[in-house]
């Protein structure tokens, strides 16, 4: 599939890299000024949809860039463009609605980071496609890096290439505490009655149960969710048979609301997590976000997070099957 395009030019920016020959982002451009409004830019996207498909899965980032992207109605019609189905987001940042398919990335402090992660990795179907716009750039930093899985894999196997096969054959076993209502003080307090759509006890079993996790109840109301054992990496169809780092290790290991070790209930040993942790920020690509960028990342291929922020930031944030 050829790069070029005669509907968009191909643009640089500050932080991409090329892996395995491949540059992320791909930065898409218009092709001269007078294109830059929303409307052509949806035509555009309409006649490109199955190019634009192939490119993310390719480059597995597509930085939209120099359009007239002005809000979250601009935004959600872009991604309707393409008629990508829809999804319902489970996790645990507190989020809110903005319109139709569009919420706001994380509600959490903006001076906390959010660590790397593929989006929505503890659940069984995770969305293939996670987008975000930029309403509102943030003065400094604020950025969404993104890490490439497989080299996540493939360094970790060089480093410790016993632990991760053991880890691999064992399955994981994460845990998460959730409080009842959403707590925005902290990046991770999404109440499990928002989470899971009803106060309803049973019921919140019954969903839990249909993505794979179980429910212990705590005193306090909330609830402690238990998930596994996914295993350490997986392989998706058409992405070169890269071995994704398709966990959260890191991310839950050790927190005061998260626990990840072996499914048997081993531990994962304290330096294994810390380097993993260091190997990914070491790999991943940091850009400045610009307003009115809209990003794709293929969610199988990419771990993303969040650097803290000054404010004001707006990032908002769609999900697709
Ligand atoms: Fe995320």
């Amino acid at each position: 599939m050829e790069i070029s395009n005669k509907d968009f030019k191909v643009g640089k920016c500050e932080g991409q890299k090329v892996v395995d020959g491949e540059t992320m982002p791909l930065v898409l451009q218009p092709p001269e000024p007078n294109k830059s409004d929303t409307e052509s830019l949806i035509s555009v996207l309409k006649q490109n949809k199955h190019w634009f498909e192939q490119m993310l899965i390719k480059n597995s980032a597509v930085l939209l860039r120099g359009f007239d992207v002005k809000n979250a109605e601009d935004f959600n019609d872009i991604i309707e463009a393409f008629g990508w189905d829809d999804m319902r987001y489970i996790g645990p940042a507190p989020r809110t609605h903005v319109y139709k398919r569009i919420w706001t990335a994380n509600e959490g402090p903006l001076s906390e980071s959010i660590f790397y992660h593929h989006e929505m990795v503890h659940i069984k179907e995770s969305p293939k496609k996670v987008m975000f716009f930029c309403e509102i750039p943030p003065p400094e930093g604020g950025q969404t890096p993104f890490v490439p899985s497989f080299r996540v894999t493939e360094r970790m196997l060089e480093e410790f290439p016993e632990a991760v096969e053991e880890v691999e054959a064992k399955g994981l076993k994460y845990t998460f505490t959730a409080p009842s209502k959403d707590d925005t003080s902290s990046m991770r307090g999404r109440g499990w009655e928002h989470a899971f759509g009803t106060s309803d006890k049973a019921e919140a079993e019954r969903r839990a149960k249909a993505i794979g996790m179980d429910m212990e109840w705590l005193p306090n109301g909330g609830v402690k969710t238990i998930m596994g054992p996914p295993s350490l990496t997986k392989v998706f169809d058409g992405r070169k048979g890269r071995r994704m780092w398709f966990n959260t290790v890191v991310g839950m290991h050790g927190k005061e609301s998260s626990s990840a070790m072996l499914a048997d209930g081993t531990e994962i040993p304290e330096n294994f997590v810390k380097r993993c942790g260091q190997i990914i920020e070491e790999e991943s690509i940091q850009f400045k976000w610009e307003k009115g960028d809209v990003l794709f990342l293929d969610n199988m291929a990419l771990l993303h997070g969040r650097r803290p922020s000054l404010p004001p930031r707006k990032v908002l944030v769609a999900i697709c099957k």
